[in-house]
């Protein structure tokens, strides 16, 4: 599984789905570009999501707010207080660490060593020590349970503190009077304060809900395992605003309703599962992660919350406006409850990649043969088909030119026409083209073109003035 992640890190790469930033300077940790065919996938993904969420659902509007939010927007949230991890540092090696990773990294090698009893006693002493926010009670628990810093080998800690997430920059002038301000760490926020500017220019009843899709930055102590971990990802979040009582049914609605669109993409099943959480954020009452079977284990891709009514109190409270809504129904003003979805983009992109990379032996008794292939649903393939004449001449690449003058204006297709066709065949496998469109000297006498699908290798005959239904009904969603 350790080579399978390397060979998804490095098809990425060699295929132009995604590069470390700033390469050629050697790289910014934790920071990625999407290339050609990445930022394709990408976008494909967000269409997917905000079909569903956006188009699909009568109730729910979507909007695009801007990173840069007023300050006291992370005062009223929590984040500013509350968006901590607790680090510590070793004295030899100079390194930092969280101080949690440190302790569930030791709760694994138990449970890898058979000490399963001592796994759960651990496990138990550190969310015990994480819900009373006890950094004093972190330092002891590495301390007897003899944690050594992995780069110096050593026990030579420093005290547990508190590290913000958050990044913060200046805003206006340099000098005095700059206003220090931050980047989002969650989408979230520029939807609450926009709660009563939607619900009023949109006349929206409760329940509704408004999604975005944007940038978030978390200054990420440990950044690691590619796009998983990042300081600057995308979010897709929906906040569903709901009469208060009702937030468990619709709870658990979203919780099935966001499964079912995971398991849509056609993946296996077996590799998604819930995760109930012990530990809740300070905003939520109830909350779920969707994991991901990952080549280093099943990990959170997306989360649902619960989050009460405590963001638009709190927005209320700091701002002095009313985050009231009058409810016809019941006659009755109150703060709505909420019920969050957020998925993290790149972790989605990467489950993605995880489900779609192949080897395939074709070895045959004579040869030995194989080729790597990129299984992705057409509807979310960067490139849908690429037209192939057979050879350079006789006409062919004219008549493959036009078709592709008719293809391009709905779909992101390829025209090939360097190296044999079989090349051609495998270079479009490797970046996951459903189709291939071949050209050759009969398709000038009879107008029909031979496509050759990605999975199954098998070809068939087409007719061109058939070609744009047969591409729509192969990639529509
Ligand atoms: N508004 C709620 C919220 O932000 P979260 O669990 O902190 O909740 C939601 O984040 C999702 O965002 C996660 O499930 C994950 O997919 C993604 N995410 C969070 N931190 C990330 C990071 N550093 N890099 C990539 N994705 C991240």
């Amino acid at each position: 599984t350790d080579d399978f992640f390397k060979s998804i890190v490095s098809h990425s790469k060699e295929y132009g789905f995604v590069f470390q930033s700033s390469e050629i300077y050697d790289g910014l940790s934790a920071v990625y570009d999407y290339g050609q065919l990445g930022s394709e996938l990408k976008n494909n993904l967000k269409t997917y999501w905000w079909k569903s969420m956006v188009q699909l659902h009568e109730n729910i509007v979507g909007i695009d707010a801007a990173i840069f939010m007023h300050p006291t927007t992370w005062k009223a949230s929590g984040h500013v207080d509350g968006f901590n991890d607790p680090m510590i540092d070793n004295k030899d090696s100079k390194k930092r660490y969280r101080a949690d990773q440190l302790i569930e990294d030791k709760i694994a090698r138990y449970e890898a060593d058979g000490k399963t009893d001592k796994a759960a006693a651990l496990l138990e002493a550190l969310n015990v020590a994480l819900n009373a926010d006890d950094l004093a009670g972190l330092k002891t628990i590495i301390e007897d349970h003899n944690i050594v810093c992995p780069v110096s080998g050593t026990k030579n800690w420093t005290d547990v503190r508190q590290f913000n997430l958050m990044f913060a920059t200046q805003m206006g002038a340099m000098a005095d009077g700059a206003e220090q301000v931050y980047l989002r760490p969650e989408t979230a926020q520029g939807i609450f304060v926009n709660f009563l500017n939607v619900q009023k220019t949109g006349r929206m009843k409760i329940p509704f809900g408004i999604a975005q899709i944007g940038k978030a930055f978390r200054n990420e102590v440990i950044a690691r395992q590619f796009i998983m971990r990042m300081r600057e990802f995308e979010q897709m979040e929906l906040q569903f605003f709901v009469r208060p009582g009702t937030e468990m049914e619709w709870y658990n609605k979203w919780k099935e309703t966001r499964l079912k669109w995971h398991l849509a993409l056609g993946f296996n099943p077996d590799n998604y599962r819930y995760h109930n959480h012990d530990k809740l954020a300070h905003y939520a009452n109830a909350a779920v992660d969707i994991e991901f079977n990952f080549p280093f284990g099943f990990k959170e891709v997306e989360g649902i919350h619960s989050r009460t009514d405590f963001d638009l109190k709190q927005h209320q409270e700091f701002s002095g406006k009313k985050m009231q809504y009058f409810d016809t129904e019941i006659n009755q003003n109150y703060i709505p409850y909420v019920v969050e979805t957020s998925i993290g983009l790149d972790r989605l992109f990467l489950t993605v990649l995880c489900n779609s990379l192949v080897q395939e032996d074709l070895s045959t008794p004579e040869k030995q043969d194989s080729r790597v292939v990129l299984k992705f649903p057409p509807a979310i393939a960067p490139v849908k088909a690429a037209i192939l004449p057979l050879t350079k001449k006789d006409g062919l690449p004219e008549k493959a030119r036009e078709i592709m003058s008719v293809l391009k204006l709905d779909y992101n297709v390829q025209y090939d026409e360097k190296d044999s066709i079989g090349k051609r065949y495998r270079r479009q496998d490797a970046i996951g083209t459903p189709i291939c469109i071949t050209v050759d000297h009969q398709s000038l006498e009879d107008n029909m073109v031979t496509i050759r699908h990605r999975d199954s290798m098998q070809q068939e005959r087409v007719a061109i003035a058939d070609l744009e239904k047969f591409v729509a009904d192969l990639v529509g969603w």
